[in-house]
């Protein structure tokens, strides 16, 4: 009797035990939480700064760059994947993933840096190359998953001014071009996967904390470090990113990537540590646990709908299938697929963070540079109904609906859209609504559906690089526009700039 008496009152103790831990947790979480909202609400009058600029750089550029996609002799493509190793086969078609997807030894992988000598790099260039496109902003790289950094690092000597013959901090270099040329810039940090130095990228804890949970995506199981997933955040990847923010002032947003198996408290502290040295600095959603300021789209993703709690949103995106250099990736987006990304992400109020990817010596490969330089003399006469616009009542109207929802999927589908006289996409600024047609012809005159709600407002309606007056009349639910020749013989179509009395 008294035996069953005890284990009663074990029992009982057990569970007070645990509801208490519980409560305690739960107290904690709301803790962390409201922190979080008190310092993301301070940035409120940062978004639209942010979202202004609208178009802007990434830069993949590492040790990578000098494999080009090859180990051994080996093409890194998906048909060789390893499935052992777990990731996507997306992963293999991105060359800034070879030590994964080769399974590159970490002593290997260091004697490969050990000779990375981009002695072409010349970080003006890449700014004013930029510049050129019509870009406003730059997302440099001080580190990617392979956990080299690309700017001098007191914090850890696997970085290129320490570890290589180049002796040069190309970040820095890139950051006072921008400062220059009247960039903002950026840096992307990968805080999560490190692997050289990032253990088993807090796989063993994600584990414990959701039981049952398999899925090696990502984590380096081929040489892994033997140090612990919390030893490097705090000895590797926290230093490194306050070193980064010190060094780099005014930074117009931090590039998270990305967040595996990071439970709350992590991403906080490094939301936090962000904020705490730059607080005007916009954090991105893959921070991880729903910390970004504000979304970063699936890569080469438009999303269709963007959750409503985020103030803005960003696409990154590439100009062939990868993100790091690959020497037989050739395979160039066209102009028009180009214009089409850019014109569809303004319309659903975001930006378009389009990627280079710099080879080994450091040049930007001649096929991205040919496509920014058209992308920008596109920009110098159309960037108007881009820059500093926000989403019009409609977004498009017309036949053609191209959707973008991943890296393979665009590669495999191609971009086949050739968009006709009825498609056009809407921007709005101030009292000005802009309509974008990007067909190379559509004859005399145009009809527009989405107008002709607000017909009566319309004060005069013009082509964007032609100060005349156009004619155009409103009748059967549409306002037509009599085009001046020089709008329909353009190829790429043209902006139609709508100025209203409010
Ligand atoms: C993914 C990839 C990474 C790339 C990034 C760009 O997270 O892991 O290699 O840097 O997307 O958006």
């Amino acid at each position: 009797m008294r035996r069953s008496k005890d284990k009663i009152r074990r029992i009982v103790l057990l569970v007070i035990c645990i509801i208490a831990v519980n409560d305690m947790y739960s107290q904690k979480k709301d803790d962390l939480l409201k922190d979080w909202s008190d310092m993301h609400n301070t940035k409120t009058d940062l978004f639209k700064d942010y979202n202004d600029l609208k178009f802007g750089m990434f830069i993949h550029w590492g040790v990578y760059s000098k494999l080009g996609g090859v180990w051994k002799g080996e093409k890194i493509i998906p048909e060789t994947r390893n499935p052992k190793y777990g990731a996507s086969p997306e992963s293999w078609l991105q060359g800034e993933w070879i030590m994964f997807c080769a399974g590159i030894r970490r002593q290997e992988y260091r004697d490969v840096a050990r000779t990375f000598n981009p002695s072409l790099f010349d970080a003006e260039k890449w700014v004013m190359l930029a510049k050129e496109a019509g870009m406003r902003y730059i997302v440099a790289m001080p580190k990617h998953h392979d956990g080299f950094a690309m700017y001098h690092s007191e914090v850890n000597d696997f970085n290129i001014y320490d570890w290589t013959p180049f002796k040069r901090d190309p970040i820095e270099e890139i950051y006072k071009a921008c400062q220059k040329y009247g960039l903002r810039m950026g840096i992307y940090y990968s805080h999560s996967i490190d692997w050289m130095d990032g253990g088993d990228a807090g796989e063993a804890q994600y584990r414990n904390e959701h039981p049952g949970y398999i899925d090696n995506y990502a984590i380096n199981h081929f040489d892994p470090s033997p140090v612990k997933f919390t030893e490097y955040i705090e000895k590797k990847a926290k230093p490194q990113m306050r070193e980064i923010l010190k060094k780099f002032p005014n930074l117009v947003e931090i590039w998270y990537d990305y967040p595996r198996n990071m439970n709350l408290e992590q991403s906080f502290d490094f939301y936090k540590l962000a904020y705490d040295i730059q607080p005007n600095c916009l954090v991105n959603s893959r921070i991880g646990n729903d910390l970004g300021d504000f979304l970063n789209a699936g890569d080469n993703e438009i999303p269709t709908d963007i959750d409503s709690k985020y103030k803005t949103w960003e696409t990154p995106g590439t100009l062939n299938n990868t993100w790091g250099y690959k020497s037989y990736d050739n395979d160039w987006k066209s102009l028009d697929e180009m214009l089409f990304w850019i014109v569809e992400i303004a319309s659903k109020g975001g930006n378009y963070l389009l990627n280079v990817g710099p080879d080994g010596d450091g040049v930007i490969p001649p096929g991205s540079v040919k496509v920014l330089k058209e992308i920008g003399a596109w920009m110098k006469v159309n960037g108007e109904a881009i820059y500093g616009t926000s989403k019009w009542i409609t977004k498009k109207e017309g036949p053609t609906k191209p959707e973008m929802k991943s890296t393979s999927a665009r590669k495999e589908n191609g971009f086949n859209s050739s968009f006709t006289a009825q498609d056009f996409w809407f921007t709005a600024k101030g009292n000005n609504v802009y309509v974008i047609s990007l067909a190379d012809h559509v004859g005399e005159k145009i009809t527009v559906k989405s107008l002709y709600e607000c017909r009566q407002k319309i004060k005069s309606i013009k082509v964007l690089g032609n100060n005349e007056s156009l004619k155009w009349e409103a009748s059967d639910n549409k306002i037509t526009v009599f085009l001046p020749p020089a709008a329909n013989t353009g190829m790429h179509g043209f902006v139609l700039k709508i100025e209203s009395d409010e």
